[in-house]
Order: C-alpha cells, then structure tokens, then sequence
C-alpha cells in the first residue's frame, strides 16, 4: 500500500486508460494531500477529464490504481462515491426547477432528510451568493450563477474530496472571479479539491500544487511558484510596424529576460519573457528603438498555458489554440528546468 501516504485523499498510482487504440492517460501518477487543491493543467485532449472519470468510478482504467478519500475506485466505488462531490465541465443543473429546489433534490438524493436537506439549501444558497435569486427558474441564470449552482450541488452532501472538471471554462471574468470565490469557500471548509483548468492564472490563483498534464503523462509539477519561476515571469509582446523586422527585432531583444525572444510570423509579433515587470516592457521598447525597429503596439501579461508548455516540453501544445499557430520560438531553453 505504497500511495497510502498519511493525509492524502487522492492517490494515483500510473493509471492507463485507451480508448481503442488510442492512449488517453498513460500512467498518471498523483498524490493530493488532504485539504488541499491540486489543479491539474492541461490543454484540450491531455487527459483531465479521463482522470477525473476514473477518480470519480465512472470509468475504469486498464492499468494502475487509484484510492480516494482512503477507498480504492475499482474495488470500493460506491464507498467513493459516498465521500466525494463533482462537478462537471457543463454544470447538471435542471433548468426546469429553481436553485432552492435543485439543491434540495441534490441533497434528498444522498439521503438527507427533508429538514436537513431543506437546512442544507438555504446554507449553500447563502454561501454561494445565490439567496436573491433562490426562486427564480434556474434555466434563467447566468452561466456563473449556473456554474455556482452546479459547484453548490457538489457540496450538497458535505463531502471530504471535490472534484471540478473546468469550472470555469466558457465564463466571462465576473463568472469566472465568482467561482474562484466559491472555491476559496471551499477550501476553507478543509475540502480536498482536484481541479482541471487550461488556464495557468487559475491553477495559480486556486491550487496548492499543480500537476500539468500532456498526452496523458504528467510533464511537471509542484507548487504555482514552482512552475512559474520554471516559465520565467511575464511576456512582452510587440506588433512590428513591419512584420520582416521580426529577425531584427528578436536580435535585438535577445539577452533581455530568461528565455530567447520568439518570432509569431503570422501575427508580426515579437514576444520575449521577462522577470522584470514593467521595466522589462521599458528595456524592449528602448532595445527595439535603439536597433530601429519601428513598433505598432506593446503589452506585457502574464505567461500562459502555451507559455508554460514551450518551456517544459520545448514544443508548443499538441493541441494549441489557434493564435499559437504560426509562432515560433527558436530555443525553448531549460528543456530539463521543469519543477521535478
Ligand atoms: N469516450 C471516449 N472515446 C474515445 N476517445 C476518448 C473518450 N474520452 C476521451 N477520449 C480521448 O482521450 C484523450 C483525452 O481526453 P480527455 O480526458 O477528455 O482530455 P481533456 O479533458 O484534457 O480535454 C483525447 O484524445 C480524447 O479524444
Ligand atoms: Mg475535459
């Protein structure tokens, strides 16, 4: 019983799953200390949801084990099962009932009592915001008061380990601050959370530890700090006056920050890492101006899920969002400076 270390809640112990003859997971190793969040991140297609199916019973795996809240999956899932809350990447809310009564029917459904489920409603109503709009037809909600909804459900049976597959994908910032704040919720119960998330600011935001995911393996993980300072801090990104200076351009911004600039062709933009904040966008603009390179724009934010993948796999995301396509970085450097 290796992965019973004491105080996790979720171990995982190199689970596979193939979905004919493709692999899904291809031995995920995890271990989530009780009372913590680990974000697992990952792009589209990296595994997070076939994890969390298999984390949560409703799907096997081929190889490997797992044990939540001290139960395995595949040997005990209805004790799992007992002990743990879920929510999906597309909130199971019944639009046709109100929040009050969702959230009633959810807690009657894990057995409470009527006045303890009735309790049990007006408590999450309260805590997740969503007293005001307690009545009302849930099929009229906005997708953060749905999304809210479907994470106060998760709860409704009190459990020791949540488990929330994207819970903010699809939502505009408000909604997307609004779970953010019931998770933090959350967390000061001393639930264990296991979140998927494609965005780097959110596992930073919400998670102890992260575990990032590609191809079904675990590429890299540790604590936010970790990776972010594997990644190197924010990006400056240039548009060029002229998108043929980009070689220039890169020349010029080369030795700024941790990591080599990298030329998007398509875009006509530079971008190049930086530790420095706002002095690092100042030092790229001077360098630029000092080599003549004439500059239509300029941002600085903070590195993304693409970013992150550059750095730990020295390629971008199998899978990555169409305004990485065409970007090119000529060394992703520190190949093996990726959090153990
Ligand atoms: N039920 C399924 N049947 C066939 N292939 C699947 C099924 N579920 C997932 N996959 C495949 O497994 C891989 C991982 O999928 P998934 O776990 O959903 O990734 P993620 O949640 O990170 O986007 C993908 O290649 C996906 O197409
Ligand atoms: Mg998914």
């Amino acid at each position: 019983m290796s992965g019973e270390r004491a105080g996790a809640a979720i171990v995982a112990e190199r689970l596979t799953r193939r979905f004919g003859g493709r692999h899904a997971l291809r031995g995920v190793d995890l271990s989530v200390p009780a009372g913590t969040v680990l974000a697992l991140l990952g792009p589209n297609g990296a595994g997070k949801t076939t994890t969390v199916r298999v984390l949560t019973t409703l799907l096997r795996a081929d190889g490997g084990r797992a044990s939540v809240a001290g139960c395995d999956v595949r040997d005990e899932p209805a004790e799992v099962r007992a002990r743990i809350g879920v929510s999906g990447q597309y909130a199971a809310v019944d639009e046709r009932l109100t929040a009050r009564e969702n959230l009633r029917l959810v807690a009657r459904l894990y057995g409470m009592s009527r006045g303890a489920a009735r309790r049990r409603a007006a408590d999450l109503l309260e805590r997740f915001d969503l007293g005001a709009a307690a009545d009302r037809p849930s099929g009229g909600f906005s997708g953060g008061m749905r999304r809210r909804l479907d994470l106060a459900g998760a709860l409704a049976s009190r459990p020791a380990v949540v488990f929330l597959d994207e819970p903010t994908t699809g939502l505009d910032p408000r909604g997307r601050a609004e779970t953010w704040r019931a998770v933090d919720e959350l967390v000061a119960d001393g639930t264990t959370v296991l979140l998927t998330t494609q965005y780097l600011q959110e596992a930073d935001h919400l998670a102890d530890t992260v575990a990032v995911l590609d191809g079904g393996r675990v590429v890299a993980d540790g604590t936010p700090e970790r990776l972010k300072a594997a990644v190197g801090g924010e990006r400056v990104t240039v548009a060029l006056a002229d998108p043929s200076a980009a070689g220039a351009a890169c020349e010029a911004l080369a030795g700024l920050g941790p990591y080599a600039p990298g030329a998007d062709a398509r875009a006509g933009t530079v971008t190049v890492p930086t530790d420095r904040g706002t002095r690092g966008l100042r030092d790229a603009l001077d360098a630029l101006e000092a080599a003549r390179v004439e500059v239509r724009d300029a941002a600085l934010a903070p590195p993304t899920l693409d970013d992150v993948f550059l750095t730990l796999t020295g390629r971008a995301q199998a899978r990555g969002a169409p305004s990485d396509e065409g970007r090119t970085r000529p060394h992703a450097r520190r190949r093996s400076g990726a959090p153990a």
